[in-house]
């Protein structure tokens, strides 16, 4: 069985992608801020529209009175007062933006406590690499793809780096944007208050598939997480003697494993995303896809149709060959 304790979760794979709201300290200091500079542009937008629409009306007046006679080359004194006036209204208006945006950098830089653990995520074309990093114990860490975990209430640490091209790390509900550059590690953290699923996105245009570049980030409660951690840092199981996944396995390590690793196999790619868990994520694809075993075979049939331009290849399978691989990497949970 596929995602066995996931039927919730997979009801949420079309999640929006929320940022009026936010949940965490980092994400909360940075809403009212939002809000703040939409309502001022709103309110700017409405100013100067009424004002337009105002110098319009009096001007069609004006122009009618203006028949039969001549045009006053001289203005009405005073005009010149207005611009002052609105010259100086912008200036404190924009300061006081301009010093409550830096107040909320200050105040979002660091977290309130220290992190208990870092996640290294490496920005691909077009998925995220993420390896979990136990520093007290190097044998607890390991890497998984594009669905996140955090436990509740704890800032985390992300270190964010990118082989090739720009992309930017971005979840809404939590934390503002980071860029991720080529050449240098940027940090960043992030914390959620509220267990749950929180949807992430690339932010910055990285190609044909810079849309399809979407994480999702899960704050579990601590037992979950730490549950969560043990099991992902655990070997694969073997498959089960007699069944179609054991053919599977040995096709997935003669086609696949050289970019992709499961842990505990001969499949140890690296370009790849890491499989290990595959059965354990709610989607496929870099959140394209719910993680169904049609949407797989569909996938590793057709990479190039679903997603045209990423790296993966179609690898040429028999129809027999092809399911013996999607129910191998079912049980991969
Ligand atoms: Cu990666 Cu846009």
């Amino acid at each position: 069985m596929l995602l066995p304790a996931s039927a919730a979760r997979a009801a949420a794979f079309d999640l929006p992608m929320a940022y009026l709201e936010s949940f965490g300290p980092k994400g909360q200091a940075t809403t009212p801020l939002l809000w703040g500079l939409i309502v001022l542009s709103v309110i700017v937008v409405l100013v100067i529209s009424g004002l337009v629409l105002f110098g319009i009306w009096r001007r069609r007046s004006f122009d009618d009175r203006l028949v039969g006679h001549t045009l006053p080359v001289s203005r009405p004194s005073g005009s010149l007062g207005w611009i002052y006036f609105g010259l100086a209204l912008t200036t404190v208006i924009l300061a006081g933006f301009a010093v409550w945006t830096v107040d909320v950098m200050a105040e979002i830089d660091e977290p309130h406590g220290d992190p208990r653990f870092t996640i290294e995520v490496s920005a691909e074309q077009w998925w995220w690499a993420a390896r979990y990093v136990d520093a007290d114990d190097p044998s607890r860490s390991f890497t998984t793809a594009n669905e996140f975990h955090i436990p509740v209430g704890e800032p985390v640490r992300i270190l964010l780096q990118s082989p090739d091209v720009i992309h930017s790390f971005w979840v809404p509900a939590l934390s503002g944007k980071t860029d991720v550059i080529p050449g240098q590690v940027n940090e960043t953290w992030i914390q959620a208050d509220k267990a749950g699923v929180y949807r992430g996105q690339c932010t910055e245009y990285c190609g044909a598939q810079h849309t399809n570049m979407a994480l999702r980030m899960f704050a579990d409660t601590p037992q979950d997480f730490d549950r969560w951690w043990a099991d992902q840092a655990a070997p694969a199981e073997e498959p089960e003697a007699g069944t179609a996944a054991v053919d599977g396995q040995r096709l997935f390590v003669q086609r696949c494993g050289a970019c992709h690793t499961v842990r505990g196999t001969a499949a140890k790619g690296e370009t790849a995303p890491d499989l290990t868990h595959l059965a354990s994520r709610t989607t496929i694809a870099a959140g394209m896809l719910s993680n169904t075993p049609g949407h797989l075979a569909g996938w590793i049939a057709n990479p190039q149709v679903l997603k045209p331009g990423n790296k993966m290849p179609a690898v040429e399978l028999s129809a027999d060959e092809l399911d013996a691989i999607q129910r191998y990497l079912s049980t991969l949970d």
